[in-house]
């Protein structure tokens, strides 16, 4: 009875693949089809190493595309005919990812107004206009790989006001449609910035940023309020960053949110004040692994009254745990009863 109700469901949520006619030369373009009846469709369009044609006039696609990979064209510029066109307007998703970017036209993605997710990683960005990303709904933007020495707010915030919302969806298949966030502030949940030339933590003030990731870049310490102002913030990565040598109390104290903390392959940071973790009240994983830090201060679990484990030197894992004798305490007491211990001994001073 359950197999034959299980395989009831799961016909109901086949997904369903078929090709589309009428597909641009070189490219691939699916209708994916799911739901009962085949309710919700979305149209992916793969045109991943077509070459150069690429970039010249748009390429042709279907309607409703939602998925759209350009990736690996040689593309070099990025201008506004070139993602204009039937089809263009509904895109979701965009990768253009290795291709030779240098430039992005300040109204290049101006026409994709339902667009999420973004990929511009492998790229050679050197700097992003003003406005370039403003009145998109992204939740999320690559941009590794490329080569900024910065990234301001404003390549998000409009030049003038939002613009008018005059689209005409009807008779399409979106299955969903979002728009942007009130006002001028940026949606972004994700942003990747591995791998750039940045020299310090960009500011991100009153982005929506649940992930970040500042990966491999030449930053050389990072100051008090530095992540001032992303209180959403759940996972931050500073991983790699081989000319860092500092980072300042109250960096985080903005980052009540943070559960994840990877300050691993530092190898230039040889040392942390514990004040550099105040604020960090949701944070679970701390990873020092591979960094100038061979040993933790008992007293950082202070600080970090969420912490669940520390990774530390090549392959050292420590965890918070209750001092023998002493299992409860009391609901809003200072937790001076929690102590951190290692698989090996002497990590903790
Ligand atoms: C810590 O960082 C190292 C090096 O980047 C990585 O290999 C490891 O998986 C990380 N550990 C955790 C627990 O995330």
């Amino acid at each position: 009875m359950t197999t034959v109700l299980f395989r009831g469901v799961a016909l109901l949520l086949v997904l369903q693949v078929y090709a589309v006619r009428n597909c641009h030369r070189g490219c691939r373009c699916e209708v994916e089809s799911f739901g009962l009846f085949d309710s919700f469709s979305l149209t992916k369009v793969d045109c991943s190493g077509v070459g150069p044609s690429a970039s010249a006039t748009p390429i042709p696609i279907p309607l409703d595309t939602a998925h759209l990979d350009l990736s690996s064209n040689a593309i070099a510029a990025i201008s506004t005919s070139m993602l204009s066109g039937p089809g263009y307007t509904t895109l979701v998703s965009l990768d253009l990812s290795s291709n030779l970017i240098v430039r992005v036209g300040n109204d290049a993605f101006s026409r994709l107004r339902y667009l999420e997710t973004l990929d511009l990683s492998q790229n050679a960005l050197e700097e992003l206009t003003d406005g370039c990303f403003s009145g998109l709904p992204l939740s999320e933007v690559d941009l590794s790989d490329n080569r900024l020495g910065e990234l301001r707010l404003s390549v998000f915030s409009a030049k003038g006001q939002g613009r008018p919302l005059s689209v005409d969806l009807s008779n399409n298949l979106l299955t969903s449609v979002t728009t942007g966030p009130p006002g001028n502030l940026p949606n972004i949940q994700s942003l990747t910035l591995v791998g750039n030339r940045l020299q310090k933590v960009p500011n991100l003030r009153g982005v929506a940023l649940r992930y970040l990731s500042l990966d491999s870049n030449p930053i050389t310490s990072i100051e008090e309020d530095a992540f001032w102002g992303l209180g959403d913030l759940v996972h931050l990565s500073l991983s790699s960053l081989s000319e860092l040598t500092a980072i300042w109390p109250g960096a985080y104290h903005e980052l009540r949110s943070l559960q994840v903390l990877d300050l691993s392959k530092n190898p230039q940071l040889t040392s942390l004040d514990p004040e550099v973790f105040s604020g960090l009240v949701s944070l679970q994983e701390l990873n020092l692994s591979h960094s100038g830090i061979d040993f933790l201060p008992n007293n950082i679990v202070n600080h970090l009254p969420s912490l669940r484990s520390v990774s530390l030197r090549a392959n050292v894992h420590c965890w918070k745990a209750y001092k023998q004798g002493q299992f409860h305490r009391q609901l809003g007491q200072a937790k001076s009863d929690e102590v951190l211990t290692c698989d090996i001994t002497g990590i903790i001073l």
